[in-house]
């Protein structure tokens, strides 16, 4: 069903929660981290809204600024460099009067689209980090994500993009003139501003470029043969959009966002980077979000087993079984951090990255896998036994062959 936007910003949603939670828990351990390259970072909100709702609750703009500013009063750096961007094409005027307090932050009043490669075109060397949280997907063009990655030179970057994954299948259907389910199974998803497409040769074009290929449309003939489900053609699309991705990125991992258990996704938070520390950082925080995902999915009542943030279950044998089965590939010493990355883009974020860890361990411990530890021993001239990858701390491991 699809609103009015200026609904949107009356009162703060509980899956608004959850989108913020993500951006903010995340953009602290990122800065942090991302501070001691030493070089400048550009942080770009593309459809930054109010910057806070009229209950008083905090937008991705005021989030994003204290998280800032958070992390600038704990460093001991003092030549560092954070310029943050807000883009929204109805409220820069609301913008300039809720953030006037942070001092200099730069405001766009535009279309992303518009504005984004003109603000990013002089940023080469930096890091650069982009939020972008658009109602529907017409502004999402896949070209601008491949351009990010390969023609400005960026020291980093990355992505957190709010796909409406059901809202592109949709249109899909639209485009392709195939029957789409009766919209009331969908009432609970509210969609605000939802993109609208003709069925005709330019709307397939428009999808195409949304989605950086033509790959969906055979994902929605497979619907109208009904040789899939809509929930599974969801599914199959945001699978294929994130191997696109990967073809620019290096990590992808995407978030379901679920109001309610056994629904359509109501979107999906995609997280892009070519940085294994960064990939890392978003597995352990969809893990911890998902915490507050499932609140909302249950009102509160207890759920008797434990689920992962797919609403699959967690089984402590089956983790144990893909573990074994992925790191039992590498032949060669490879750092510890990098066959985690490649574990979790494999499965999906199925659990804490100190979950595998502890398998490694007791893999290593019965023999079957070997680590290399830098330094290899503690200052007390014992054996170093830890399992971490950083910069003080480096650890290589291999399949004991
Ligand atoms: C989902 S809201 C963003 C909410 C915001 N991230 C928050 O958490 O407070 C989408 C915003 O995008 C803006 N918008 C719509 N089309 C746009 C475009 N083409 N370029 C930039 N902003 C746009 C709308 O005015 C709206 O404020």
């Amino acid at each position: 069903m699809a609103k009015k936007n200026d609904d949107f910003f009356k009162v703060k949603k509980p899956w608004s929660e959850v989108k913020d939670e993500l951006l903010g828990c995340y953009l602290k351990p990122y800065i942090q981290k991302i501070l001691h390259t030493q070089r400048p970072i550009i942080y770009v909100d593309c459809f930054a809204g109010k910057g806070k709702f009229e209950d008083g609750k905090p937008g991705s703009p005021l989030i994003a600024l204290n998280t800032i500013q958070g992390c600038l009063g704990y460093t001991k750096m003092n030549d560092w460099n954070i310029k943050p961007f807000f883009i929204d094409v109805n409220y820069a005027d609301d913008l300039r009067t809720n953030l006037t307090e942070y001092g200099e932050v730069g405001i766009i009043s535009g279309r992303y689209e518009d504005e984004i490669e003109k603000l990013l075109s002089d940023k080469s060397g930096c890091n650069v980090f982009l939020y972008i949280d658009p109602y529907g997907i017409k502004a999402l063009n896949y070209g601008l994500f491949q351009s990010f990655s390969t023609r400005y030179k960026f020291n980093s970057i990355e992505l957190l993009i709010n796909m409406n994954s059901f809202g592109f299948i949709r249109e899909g259907c639209r485009v392709l003139g195939v029957p789409f389910e009766d919209a009331s199974i969908f009432e609970d998803l509210i969609e605000y501003e939802s993109t609208k497409l003709e069925a005709n040769e330019k709307s397939v074009n428009v999808l195409n470029n949304i989605a950086g290929g033509d790959y969906w449309q055979e994902i929605i003939k497979a619907k109208n043969r009904n040789e899939i489900s809509v929930y599974e053609a969801e599914a199959q699309f945001a699978e294929q959009y994130c191997d696109r991705l990967r073809q620019n990125f290096k990590y992808v991992l995407n978030m379901p966002l679920k109001i309610k258990r056994g629904q359509l996704p109501k979107y999906r938070m995609i997280h892009a980077t070519n940085h294994v520390d960064g990939c890392l950082l978003m597995v352990d925080n969809i893990c911890c979000r998902w915490q507050l995902m499932k609140d909302i999915q249950d009102g509160g009542q207890m759920q008797l087993w434990e689920e992962n943030y797919n609403n699959d279950m967690v089984d402590e044998e089956d983790i144990r079984k893909k573990v074994v089965e992925h790191v039992s590939g590498y032949f060669s010493f490879c750092r510890l951090n990098i066959v985690l990355a490649d574990f979790f883009m494999k499965y999906g974020p199925i659990c804490k990255a100190s979950v595998v860890k502890s398998v490694y361990k007791d893999l290593e411990d019965q023999g079957m896998l070997e680590v290399q530890r830098t330094p290899a021993y503690t200052k007390g001239g014992k054996p170093s036994s830890f399992f971490a990858d950083e910069k003080k701390q480096r650890t290589e491991i291999r399949w004991h062959s």
